[in-house]
């Protein structure tokens, strides 16, 4: 008799310990290595990439600052597959760049030009390194690489023509000069989480776009105070707003013309100027990696806000899909998009993915949270068919486009509840349970005051004003992972119930206030980013970009095992009152984590956020993303490679130069293992 196999211990690695160690840190046993860097060549014909600032060609390079991506299987021949091991696809987003007054300067030999105008060739490179890439990795032997050469490699940049989708399409307020149909634009930006569709596609949400658009200090006359102006002042453009880079000023091209957000032109519909250029961003966006022929398509119906992952739901044979999604920004809601069409299982492997993409993600109800102190909640619909829409004082919507294109202002309407920044949402493949990063708040306070701070409410109930004494920054610096269970009805349920599974916090900090999920110090982290549940191992990977613990230990990826939603106990923060008496807010907290179901895995080098997460199906191989090492780098120290924050990963052995990339590595087990376990 064969004895049985043991079960694989999960989270048996050692954890890793808190590090400012200019170095990717894993697990003994464990291996990482980079396979893919800010400017690595993704033709046969490109150079290679010097890393002094004087490269060009970046719209055939590797972009900057790698954030979400996913995996997308290969065959040996070069096929779409789902059990491929050691041959696949990565798209990769790249979100944005390491910057100082507005000059990307790492990207330019002198540091670039930071006083308006900029000059074009800088411009344009800063535009390509934006964007989305496919690029092929395959496994030779143990090592993985990328394929310098493979047909399959594509890059999408900040100027690529992209398609618009769903109930925007054609809409007037996605009219300009560029495109006076409304059924194109240019470009995708600032892409940051992703999602990958049950038809294999790639998914990828645009995220902080509104600063890379100016608008002119008499703008809001210009356009006869109308609605628009609303719009643009919710989406963070009031007139005078500059622009993060400048790209508008590099010339009268309309390629540097469009990033000016101003009314300009005397046509009553905007298609004489870029007055509705930024309509056209803040939406998810879909690609097809495996078909480079193919446009990418931005699927309006759901939402345009500061997208970051779309993670799908358990996709059920008869039932609708299911797509939840956050926006990032402080005190914004938590989103969920349900399909018209039933999902047919066929599509899963159609060979016109784009075709499904349209068939699932253009027709549908768009659903906001709302979050009750008791540990139920809403989904409400944001249609023209909710009263709290159709009359909504403060801006009058027009139909389902301009709901779509305007969410945020929907989601107002209706009273959501208010979060700590959604970042990115995943599902727990054992119970369909739905997890948010919520990654922090400067502006949530006991005592709101001013226009942009608001009060603690149950999923977000952390608000210090002065905890100094422990050196806890104000407001909810930490952030938090909410959970929500979904009630009768499964993906189209309108209610949920919810918790709070983990709370970030020092391990030091006041375990009644500040370090409620009782972390130690091989667990304790801030502010949770990055979240995806592994299909293979069940883990649930975060990982964190954080202001307010860099001072201790560089970025982090953790490991955990989580429970379920309902599996801690009701708890009461007690806030003291200027006036006396207090402030309590009931939350729930989850269960707290043993040694054995929350571990630190990684640990990256200095200035870096750690991001974006996907894995070979036997759970072997796991690509993940340095974003922006060397961050904190001043720009005037250019000249003198010592005075770099980082210098990863050259001093990793990777590439030429010593500026810091953002790269992507691959983390192996050295016994073959699946990596967590
Ligand atoms: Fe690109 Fe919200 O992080
Ligand atoms: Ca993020
Ligand atoms: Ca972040
Ligand atoms: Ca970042």
């Amino acid at each position: 008799v064969v004895p049985p196999v043991p079960a694989e211990v999960l989270l048996g690695f050692g954890a890793v310990s808190k590090s400012l160690a200019d170095s990717v840190v894993v697990p003994a046993g464990y291996t990482a290595s980079v396979v893919y860097a800010l400017g690595d060549p993704l033709t046969a014909a490109t150079a290679a990439y010097k890393n002094d600032g004087t490269d060009s060609d970046f719209e055939t390079r590797a972009g900057d600052h790698h954030d979400g991506m996913e995996l997308f299987g290969l065959s040996a021949a070069g096929l779409p597959s789902v059990t491929s091991v050691d041959r696949a696809l990565l798209a990769i987003n790249h979100e944005a760049t390491t910057d100082q007054t507005l000059s990307s300067f790492f990207l330019h030999a002198n540091g670039g030009t930071r006083t308006l105008p900029r000059p074009a060739v800088e411009v344009d490179k800063e535009t390509a390194i934006h964007g989305v890439a496919v690029v092929e990795v395959r496994k030779t032997g143990n090592a993985w690489s990328y394929v310098k050469d493979s047909s399959f490699n594509r890059r999408i940049t900040a100027l690529s023509e992209v398609e618009i989708s769903g109930p925007a399409r054609g809409n007037a307020l996605l009219v300009t000069k560029y495109a006076p149909t409304a059924t194109r634009t240019r470009g995708t930006l600032n892409n940051c989480g992703t999602g990958k569709t049950p038809w294999g596609t790639f998914l990828t949400g645009e995220e902080n776009w509104n600063g890379y658009f100016t608008r002119g200090a008499a703008d809001d006359a210009a356009r006869g105070n109308d609605k628009s102006v609303v719009s643009l002042k919710r989406y963070g453009r009031t007139q005078g707003a500059t622009s993060r880079h400048g790209w508008e000023s590099a010339g009268a091209d309309d390629k540097y013309a469009r990033w000016n957000n101003s009314k300009l032109g005397a046509s009553l519909d905007g298609s004489d100027d870029y007055r509705n250029e930024m309509n056209g961003m803040g939406f998810v966006v879909e690609m097809d990696p495996y078909d480079k022929t193919r446009m990418a398509k931005k699927r309006t119906a759901l939402g345009r806000y500061a997208h970051e992952s779309a993670a799908f739901g358990p996709a059920t044979v008869g039932q609708p899909l299911v797509v939840y999604m956050g926006d990032d920004s402080r005190n914004e809601y938590v989103y969920k998009f349900v399909s018209s069409a039933l999902w047919s299982v066929a599509d899963a492997t159609a060979v016109d993915r784009l075709a499904v993409g349209d068939k699932y993600l253009d027709s549908g109800k768009l659903y906001v949270a709302k979050y009750a102190a008791d540990g139920s909640g809403q989904w409400i619909e944001l249609s023209m068919s909710n009263a709290a829409i159709a009359g909504f004082a403060a801006y009058k919507f027009a139909g389902q486009a301009d709901i779509c294109v305007n969410a945020r202002l929907a989601a107002d309407a209706v009273g959501a509840t208010m979060m700590d920044r959604p970042e990115w949402c995943s599902v727990n493949p054992a119970n369909g349970e739905v997890y948010f990063a919520l990654t922090n708040n400067s502006n949530r306070r006991a005592e709101p005051s001013g226009s942009s701070q608001v009060a603690p409410n149950g999923p977000n109930p952390r608000a210090y004003t002065d905890l100094k004494g422990t050196s806890v920054q104000a407001g909810n610096p930490n952030g938090h992972i909410v959970r929500m269970k979904e009630g009768a009805g499964g993906n189209a349920a309108t209610t949920f119930s919810w918790d709070v599974y983990l709370f970030g916090a020092e391990s030091g900090a006041s375990q009644s206030m500040v370090n409620l999920s009782k972390l130690t110090g091989e667990q304790d982290f801030s502010s949770p980013d990055g979240l995806v549940f592994s299909p293979y191992t069940g883990i649930c990977w975060f990982q964190t970009d954080d202001g307010a613990y860099t001072d201790v230990t560089n970025c982090m990826m953790l490991a955990a095992l989580p429970g379920q939603v309902g599996d801690g106990a009701k708890q009461t923060l007690s806030y003291p009152k200027a006036a006396g008496g207090t402030l309590d807010v009931d939350t729930f907290v989850g269960k707290a984590p043993t040694a054995n179901t929350l571990k630190r895995f990684l640990v990256g080098p200095v200035g870096c956020e750690i991001t974006g997460l996907c894995e070979t199906p036997d759970g072997k191989s796991m690509f993940i993303n340095i974003q922006h090492p060397g961050e904190n780098t001043d720009q005037a120290n250019l000249a003198d490679p010592a005075k770099y924050t980082s210098q990863w990963p050259s001093n990793a052995g990777y590439g030429a130069g010593k500026r810091p990339r953002s790269a992507t590595i691959v983390i192996t087990k050295n016994d073959g293992g699946r990596i967590g376990s």
